[in-house]
């Protein structure tokens, strides 16, 4: 199983919103991590067909992009994705089932069983309207799998969830990343770091890193530290270095940041995350270096 994305741009007017992106996927989690405006959707929508890229090109397993045969493999749910407030879980399923040309007895053994696996079962015939935004992801996930894609990409699907219905949709995710390909994008660290296997860091159009937790993470490893200093001392480390973390603790404040060159004599080196490594590319201060 592979996905290839191969040196694919966008150009949209006067903005170049993806930078020849070169990538190959298999088996697996991967999470499409950026700030707002990074790029994320755009290549998401060129990879599910629904955008033409400006150049480049991308294929499933041989297949173009373009070819009935991929979308046939493809399960998509868009970053805004419309409901039907209206229907219930069942009847949205069936309706979605019938827009992918299942036929009726299909229809109906899928939506059980889809329904089951994103534990909606016991609400199958509640109106949507009446659903919490982790409620209608899942549902939304549920309809990307009615016709068993290898390809599964999911545009922000956890925006919008409580931390209880997060660790729900990783644990799915994770289950649904065994045997075959899922891309999803978010913009929330925690996200990625727990269930991708494969992190793609994506900035101004272009992908910075990619890689295990571990691997992205290198780049600034042994270059993260913390101390605690009066305010005064603190605000001067904060004027020099790349703030991780800021924070008000009585009389003093706990700073953790990143120092590439000699450290603060009383600064003590802390493991590096993911987090780190966000603030890192995305912090202001770096931007404005
Ligand atoms: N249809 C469009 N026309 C012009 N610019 C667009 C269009 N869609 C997105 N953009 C711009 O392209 C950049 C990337 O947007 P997008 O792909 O939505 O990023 P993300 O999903 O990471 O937030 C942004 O600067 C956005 O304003
Ligand atoms: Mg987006």
């Amino acid at each position: 199983m592979e996905l290839r994305i191969d040196r694919v741009s966008k150009q949209y007017k006067n903005k170049l919103a993806v930078d020849r992106v070169s990538l190959e996927l298999h088996e697996g989690v991967y999470g499409l991590l950026g700030e707002n405006g990074a790029g994320k959707t755009s290549l998401i929508r060129m990879v599910c067909g629904v955008l033409r890229p400006s150049s480049g090109s991308i294929s499933f397993d041989g297949l173009d992009v373009g070819d009935e045969e991929y979308r046939a493999v493809l399960g998509y749910l868009p970053q805004d994705f419309g409901y039907y407030p209206e229907f219930s879980a069942q009847d949205f399923m069936y309706y979605m089932a019938s827009l992918k040309g299942l036929n009726k007895a299909r229809a109906r053994a899928r939506t059980r069983e889809l329904l089951e696996l994103v534990s909606l079962s016991d609400v199958a015939k509640k109106k949507i309207k009446t659903f919490s935004g982790g409620m209608k992801q899942r549902l939304g996930i549920a309809q990307t799998l009615l016709n068993d894609p290898k390809l599964l990409v999911l545009d922000e699907p956890t925006a919008g969830l409580d931390p209880k219905e997060r660790i729900r949709f990783r644990n799915l995710i994770s289950r649904l990343g065994r045997d075959r390909i899922v891309l999803l994008s978010t913009h929330i660290v925690s996200d990625v770091e727990h269930i991708a296997g494969t992190i793609l860091l994506m900035k101004e159009g272009r992908l910075l890193q990619k890689g295990s937790l571990e691997e992205v993470t290198q780049v600034i490893q042994g270059k993260v530290y913390e101390l605690t200093a009066c305010a005064e001392r603190a605000e001067e480390l904060a004027r020099s270095y790349v703030v991780i973390n800021y924070r008000s603790e009585g009389e003093k404040v706990f700073l953790r940041f990143v120092c590439e060159g000699q450290p603060p004599e009383e600064a003590a080196a802390a493991p590096a995350g993911l987090e780190d490594l966000y603030l890192y590319y995305f912090s202001e201060a770096k931007g404005h270096e």
